[in-house]
């Protein structure tokens, strides 16, 4: 069961070491035989006192824009290409995203906006060192810097997501009482300038289970409605996540913002038309008396978690690197795997434009 308020709170307070509130996180009751993650540079970071300014609107072009079609520096000779389904989702073998050129970087923006959902297999790049990564996330737009999650001291671009015997962060943040963790949402979506093509590396996996799923929001999601939804917006709160942190005694880097997006968005590249609404983030449509707004928001999270024919698994291997665009799909955890095992993985989300309306 996940500990109540009073407990997180003293668990907090009792675990302050020079100025640093680690927060839940039992590295010190570790059993024996447990040495620890494979990656303890990026073991979950969290300093209350990290403060960030308001994010400011930038100009932004995505990079897919200017990348050639065939995408000769991404689909080198050699590359293996295999689709996970007709609509979404493409696992890549051959290429190392450590080496893609500036060009092959373009590319692969395409190749995300195009597939939605792009699994990267046996990649060096959980080795190529925190100031590359980050170099190469940044090449898609400014790195969100995450206002309550775990991140890596002196690198606040790094997004963690950590499990192990001892703590167990998503399942108190989506609810120990819940019948199923499924929880489908685009990351950070209320943000003004929400997020693109996202890397997610994984440092440590569960021997089966922990995948991740996707979903695409682009034409796959046959909505005869979609048309009438178009000119509405809907607005987006990082309050909840603010108040979950702020309750376990956990940071809050910056005042949490609601923000409204078009319900749907146009992608800058394909053009293709995208539901932008999600269960996490999405909370009143604009202008609808509350029992409407919910009503229609039931029935688009219904639709999506009832969309098994537009959504993909992506497993996790030693290596694989996993991208997608936030702005046509929603993804979720599948916490399934065993209490007594440990996963870690690191996410960079690069900003995109203000979503375009269509
Ligand atoms: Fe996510």
């Amino acid at each position: 069961m996940a500990p109540s308020v009073a407990e997180t709170v003293t668990q907090a307070a009792t675990d302050v070491t020079s100025g640093v509130t680690k927060i839940s996180l039992k590295s010190d009751e570790r059993s024996a035989e447990d040495k620890g993650p494979s990656y303890p540079f990026y073991y979950p970071y969290f300093d209350v006192d990290e403060k960030f300014p308001p994010t400011e609107i930038f100009e932004i072009s995505d990079v897919g824009l200017r990348a050639d079609p065939a995408k000769p520096h991404l689909l080198l000779e050699g590359v293996t290409k295999k689709h996970l389904s007709p609509y979404i989702g493409t696992e890549l073998k051959g290429v190392q995203i450590s080496q893609l050129s500036k060009e092959g970087l373009d590319e692969l923006a395409l190749f995300v906006a195009e597939r939605k959902l792009v699994v990267f297999r046996e990649q060096d790049f959980k080795d190529i060192g925190a100031d590359r990564q980050i170099e190469i996330a940044r090449h898609f737009g400014p790195i969100q810097r995450h206002p309550t999650s775990g991140n890596v001291k002196g690198y606040p671009e790094f997004h963690v997501v950590y499990r192990d015997a001892d703590n167990n962060r998503f399942k108190e943040y989506v609810g120990g009482d819940r019948a199923n963790l499924t929880s489908w949402h685009s990351d950070i979506s209320y943000e003004k300038q929400p997020p693109s093509t996202t890397f997610f590396f994984i440092l440590d996996q569960p021997e089966l289970g922990g995948d991740t799923i996707f979903l695409r929001l682009t034409t796959a999601s046959p909505l005869n409605s979609k048309k009438r939804l178009e000119g509405l917006r809907a607005v987006h709160s990082a309050v909840p996540q603010a108040e979950f942190s702020r309750k376990r005694g956990g940071p809050v880097r910056r005042e949490p913002v609601e923000t409204e997006h078009p319900l749907v968005r146009q992608h800058p590249v394909t053009g293709e038309r995208a539901l932008y609404v999600n269960q996490g983030f999405t909370k009143h449509i604009v202008g609808f008396k509350t029992e409407e707004s919910e009503y229609l928001l039931k029935f688009l999270f219904d639709h999506i978690s009832k969309g098994a024919d537009f959504h993909v698994r992506a497993g996790y291997e030693p290596g694989t690197v996993v991208v997608w665009d936030n702005r046509v799909t929603v993804h979720s955890a599948t916490p399934d795997f065993s209490d007594k095992e440990r996963r870690h993985a690191v996410r960079l989300t690069p900003q995109a434009e203000v979503p375009i309306p269509a």
